[in-house]
């Protein structure tokens, strides 16, 4: 419920992993909702009360908001632009197909072009998704296009959470980010976030251009922060030292901090990596050559993270893939998600399957997004229908399951006892008591 108890009428373009998310979490706060997308099999799914992807706490706050009549959902424009006090454009921005790393904007004009028309009052219309600085102003002139002309006020509220963790991080985010050209569209976004607002949640008003840049810059400190402790452990591995010790080690000094510094396979996902790619193609149009620098080389260190993972498959299996047996734990981009958009541990699976490896994929959640871009691979029901008679196994994404694998059981249906841990969380010790081979970037084996 907004300030002074006040309901708004929120719509929610794009009910992908971000708009679901928010339109639920926008009716949970006792605001009006209504959400569309162009994918009619999400908005008729969504309806029913399922969730159209993995996301823990979702579904039950779905159904509870439909339930109480505060969330509803349909396919037309007109009603959307009927409807809404505020309107939240939360479709996605992808990495552009023609290999300049830019995001592809099409999706966000093309949803403000279809609600423009609509827009016959005053009203706000309010971007979520993640776009490159300067791409609000070239919203609002299509916006001014509208029945209504200036009277559309728009602002940029960028999105922070994370997926896994949605539903907790958009009820009570860190902070609240507004990017606002004025003091009343300023007023009104604090009203659709009274209620986190008054738990004391930060709220920070800014420019347009400060608070585009506040995501991509949250996005690219989080990335380096990944390639340096994937840095100290090649450094380790040349060393003979332990990257665990190390990053336990620095992680302790509260201006370095221990989260986001775990070594091992390295980003991937639906956001880190096209953000930075699209941030370094933003940076070279403005001629800024030192970010372009920077996120160039944490792009190339998180790449090359798959590259040794696979170099070292390679040595364990005698130095070639072909007719070898490998199970690989781990499909999606990270635990607690069914996301498979640049899975590193996808990649490397599709990566070994094309130099003839059998491969064996097992998840506990994705397997069928990952099955739907790589069909060619063999998806097992269980961890044990994965390792039976494998030459090696790995570990590529660390949900908590896998920990509790009993590698005594799994080493009496291997071909060979060989794991390698990229993700660094298995208990080494503990494998190799069994009779395992464990190979760790960046610890000493
Ligand atoms: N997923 C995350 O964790 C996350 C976190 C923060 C920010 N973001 C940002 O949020 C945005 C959306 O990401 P996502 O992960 O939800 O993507 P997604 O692909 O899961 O969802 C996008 C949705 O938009 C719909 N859509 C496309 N064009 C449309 C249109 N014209 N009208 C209505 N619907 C339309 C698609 O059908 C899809 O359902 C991106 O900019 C992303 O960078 C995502």
């Amino acid at each position: 419920m907004g300030r002074n108890g006040q309901i708004l009428r929120i719509s929610v373009i794009g009910t992908g992993y971000l708009g679901l998310t928010h339109a639920v979490c926008m009716a949970d706060l006792g605001h009006e909702v209504l959400a569309i997308d162009v994918d009619a099999e999400k908005i008729a799914k969504a309806a029913r009360g399922e969730t159209p992807f993995f996301e823990p706490g979702l579904e039950p706050l779905l159904r509870k908001n439909l339930d109480a009549g505060r969330l509803r959902f349909t396919d037309s424009f007109a009603e959307i632009g009927e409807f809404g006090d505020v309107h939240f454009i939360c479709v996605g921005t992808p990495q552009a197909k023609d290999g300049s790393g830019n995001a592809d904007l099409s999706y966000v004009f093309s949803a403000a072009d279809a609600l423009a028309p609509h827009l016959t009052r005053a009203t706000l219309v309010v971007a979520k998704s993640t776009v490159p600085v300067g791409t609000s102003r070239e919203i609002i002139a299509r916006l001014h296009t509208a029945p209504a002309g200036e009277q559309v006020d728009y602002a940029f509220n960028p999105e922070f959470l994370r997926e896994g963790y949605a539903v907790q991080d958009s009820l009570t985010p860190d902070r609240i980010v507004f990017g606002v050209t004025s003091d009343t569209a300023d007023e009104l976004m604090r009203a659709v976030y009274a209620i986190p607002l008054a738990s004391g949640i930060p709220g920070l008003t800014m420019d347009l251009e400060t608070a585009e840049l506040v995501k991509v810059a949250a996005n690219s400190f989080l990335a380096t922060k990944i390639s340096f402790i994937n840095v100290m452990a090649e450094m380790c591995e040349a060393s003979g030292a332990d990257v665990i010790k190390l990053a336990d080690a620095i992680g302790i000094d509260e201006r370095i901090g221990r989260k986001f510094l775990s070594p091992g396979l390295g980003f991937g996902g639906g956001c880190l990596p096209k953000d930075i790619r699209a941030f370094r193609a933003t940076a070279e149009d403005k001629g800024v050559t030192s970010l372009v620098n920077l996120l160039t080389t944490v792009d190339t260190v998180n790449l090359g993270r798959r590259d040794r993972v696979i170099t070292l498959a390679r040595e364990a299996l005698g130095g070639n893939f072909a007719g070898k047996r490998v199970a690989v734990l781990g499909a999606a981009f990270k635990p607690n998600s069914d996301d498979i958009r640049d899975s590193p541990s996808l990649a490397i699976s599709g990566r070994l399957a094309d130099e003839g490896a059998i491969v064996a994929v097992h998840d506990p959640v994705a397997m069928t997004n990952a099955a739907r871009v790589r069909p060619d691979l063999r998806y097992a029901d269980s961890v044990h229908d994965a390792a039976e008679r494998a030459d090696l196994v790995l570990h590529l994404t660390e949900w908590t399951d896998y920990r509790t694998i009993d590698p005594d059981v799994l080493r009496s249906i291997v071909s060979s006892p060989v794991l390698i841990d990229g993700r660094c969380t298995l208990d080494a010790a503990a494998w190799r008591a069994a009779g395992w081979r464990v190979l760790v970037p960046g610890r000493p084996s």
